[in-house]
């Protein structure tokens, strides 16, 4: 058994420190499973990318690589990530957005008080803003918005600044009044200062051009390797059949985690990036698979699909004593999921691995054991479980919100199945 812990390595190197996200992938997990199962110059798939983890790593060992998500935000991170902008480019459009920035800061701090930096400096208007945000920084989050979006720059570096601006708000220490942001439950954090947006912005893009170098260095070994992010639903992905040599991926947990209300406090201040309101944002996160938004009637009953799964069926009968509408959120995870085995094995080259990640669950103190649902799945759809390892997960590292009371015991077992696909 391959040892899989990863415990104590470094897992920011290159881009991989880019950006923040919630429950990503430790690289080196994903270089074991690239280096096993594909060779440089093969085509991987990644259909729920997140941040861009598989991406990354992809492009470092010289595999083209293709990653979906649901995500606008994931999507923009995961691109910026893997795809390399070099230091002269990342000065232009930053010298430019910081120029035009200060000026207007000036102008409104002066006397003139001209109206048109005002405007510029108008935030927008969501419901929460000034209890988030604290007046300052809403005036500099919209000042560096708006020059980011219209400041003249090649679409690489916009995308690379639109991920620099985020990250100052999607932290740990965040500029927002938050902490733990990255969590889909934000806490409110008063700051003892006001933290100075203009300051962190400037520190932020001088880390992110370092981390991009080594990056575009480490690529240097492939240099042809290419790396697409795109926006897209793995239910039903537009993608030629018999197309990947390798899947790998981590799906979503079991309702444990939101991610368009995780995101929601950066992407109000980004709708000139991604053109969708937040109302939209907010709406499309109800698609995600994994959400708790929805159900709410008390009846249950097992999907006649799911009758034929032995481990799905007795997981949601013990769910629906306790609770119903955990039960049909549970059984909405696993349909959903069974569409995605389906697509998995639909993009696959015939012989070729799905290599996925996955963590088991407790829901209202009932353990849901998400892999052998998914073993029991894929074996029915022709996908035969070559191997199966566990690893431990680094209550450090994984960034999950937890309350231990609704759920029960924390899991600290991760399993890694390989699946071949056989015609
Ligand atoms: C556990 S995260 C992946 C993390 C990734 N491995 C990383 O290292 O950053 C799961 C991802 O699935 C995405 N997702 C949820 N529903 C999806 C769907 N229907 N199609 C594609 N992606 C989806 C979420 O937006 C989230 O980014």
């Amino acid at each position: 058994m391959p040892e899989l812990d990863f415990d104590g390595h470094n897992t920011l190197y290159a881009t991989h420190g880019l950006h923040a996200y919630a429950a990503k992938c430790p690289p080196q997990l994903v270089r074991y499973g690239l280096r096993y199962y594909s060779k440089p110059g093969e085509t991987v798939m990644d259909p729920m990318a997140g941040s861009g983890t598989t991406l990354v790593e992809a492009r470092l060992m010289g595999r083209n690589v293709i990653g979906y998500d649901l995500d606008p935000l994931a999507r923009l991170i995961a691109q910026v990530k893997s795809r390399i902008v070099t230091s002269k480019e990342i000065d232009a459009g930053y010298e430019a957005v910081i120029r035009y920035t200060e000026s207007d800061l000036k102008t409104i701090e002066s006397r003139s008080r001209a109206a048109s930096a005002i405007r510029r400096a108008q935030p927008p208007d969501f419901s929460g803003r000034d209890y988030w945000f604290h007046q300052e920084v809403s005036t500099k989050l919209a000042l560096l918005s708006y020059h980011i979006a219209g400041a003249e720059m090649a679409e690489d570096v916009r995308q690379f600044l639109w991920v620099a601006f985020s990250s100052l708000i999607l932290a740990k220490t965040s500029v927002a009044n938050a902490r733990d942001i990255v969590h889909s439950r934000h806490h409110y954090f008063e700051h003892a200062r006001t933290p100075d947006v203009i300051v962190k912005f400037k520190s932020r893009v001088k880390q992110m051009r370092k981390q991009m170098a080594e990056f575009a260095a480490g690529c240097r070994m492939a240099p042809t390797a290419r790396a697409t992010a795109r926006l897209g639903d793995i239910r039903n992905m537009r993608h030629s059949n018999e197309s990947v040599d390798l899947v790998f991926t981590s799906p979503p947990y079991v309702t444990a985690l939101d991610y368009s209300r995780a995101h929601f406090l950066a992407v109000a201040w980004m709708n000139r990036a991604f053109q969708i309101s937040l109302e939209e944002y907010k709406e499309s996160g109800k698609n995600y698979i994994g959400t708790e938004c929805g159900t709410t009637s008390k009846k249950f009953a097992v999907d006649e699909m799911l009758e034929e799964i032995p481990s799905a069926k007795l997981a949601l009968k013990s769910l629906a004593k306790r609770s119903p509408r955990h039960a049909k959120l549970t059984q909405r995870y696993f349909l959903d999921m069974h569409k995605s085995f389906e697509q998995i094995r639909r993009v696959l080259k015939d012989g070729r691995h799905a290599i996925l990640v996955v963590c088991p669950s407790h829901i209202r103190k009932v353990v849901v054991p998400t892999q052998t649902v998914y073993v029991d799945m894929c074996q029915s759809l022709g996908l035969h479980l070559k191997q199966q390892c566990t690893r431990r997960i680094s209550n450090r590292k994984r960034i999950l919100p937890y309350m231990q009371k609704a759920f029960g015991k924390r899991m600290s077992t991760e399993y890694v199945l390989v699946f071949q696909k056989v015609s």
